[in-house]
């Protein structure tokens, strides 16, 4: 199965089903609560938010958001007047859905990133919870590892030099493949695979690029509760991407 494949068995399966059980804006990532009360939606505003913040979007003038989904972070980029925002989705409904919205600046793509060219650079990237994706069943560690440094020199490339970059992923933490539930793996997201601690980029200070990695958080909550409002965390950077 090919990872176009992949992603429509998952996520081509009528709009109307995945807003039966997520927040209004179709946001489908883990949230950062601000405390036990916290609504969905709040979390998930939140959660955009930070990614936002990061990539400096008030003032930026071109953000790539890779893995758009229904385009919440592109709603919220098109609010925030940037002028040129690009989304990257394999979901031909996501894309039907964000480009019925006609969002301000806002240039939605079905296209995997492995063959992406930008017409131009960008100030900013953000990823959020679409990295999941990017490494097969199949690979090796070093193979894994390939396709994230493959994915991050990509990335590196389309950005402007003062360029920011966050990502948001879930992890297998200290869990197994093989551990995993069975049923996910194979029904849920098949082709899929969640990078490691260990697959994770370097943090500050030992890049062997000219980027450096400014920030990496680790979240906790989501395995155990196995509800994607749970993630329990004080909105620190997951991995913001600055040049040295
Ligand atoms: C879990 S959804 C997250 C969507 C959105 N970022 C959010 O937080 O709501 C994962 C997204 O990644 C996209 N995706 C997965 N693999 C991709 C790839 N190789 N190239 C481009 N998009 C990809 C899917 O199409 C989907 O839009």
């Amino acid at each position: 199965m090919d990872a176009a494949t992949a992603i429509r068995h998952h996520y081509d399966v009528g709009n109307s089903f995945f807003g039966l059980w997520l927040d209004s804006s179709l946001t489908y990532s883990c949230a950062i609560r601000g405390g036990t009360d916290d609504t969905l939606e709040a979390a998930q505003e939140r959660k955009l938010g930070f990614h936002l913040d990061a990539v400096r979007a008030e003032g930026a003038r071109s953000v790539l958001d890779i893995g758009c989904g229904w385009g919440a972070t592109l709603k919220r980029l098109s609010a925030s007047g940037v002028e040129r925002s690009v989304g990257l989705t394999l979901s031909d409904e996501q894309a039907a859905y964000v480009r019925s919205r006609e969002y301000r600046g806002v240039d939605v793509r079905i296209e995997n990133w492995l063959d992406y060219e930008p017409d131009a650079l960008f100030d900013g990237i953000i990823s959020i919870g679409a990295f999941e994706h990017f490494a097969t069943p199949g690979n090796s560690i070093a193979e894994k590892i390939g396709v994230y440094h493959h994915f991050f020199s990509k990335c590196r490339s389309w950005l402007h030099d003062d360029g920011l970059m966050s990502l948001q992923t879930i992890a297998y933490a200290n869990m197994s493949r093989e551990s995993a539930n069975q049923f996910v793996q194979h029904d849920i997201f098949p082709n899929a695979d969640l990078p490691t601690r260990r697959s994770q980029p370097p943090r500050k200070g030992s890049s062997r690029s000219s980027r450096s990695t400014t920030g990496v958080s680790t979240t906790r909550g989501h395995a155990k509760s196995g509800r994607a409002d749970s993630v329990d965390t004080a909105p620190k950077p997951s991995i913001s991407s600055a040049p040295t």
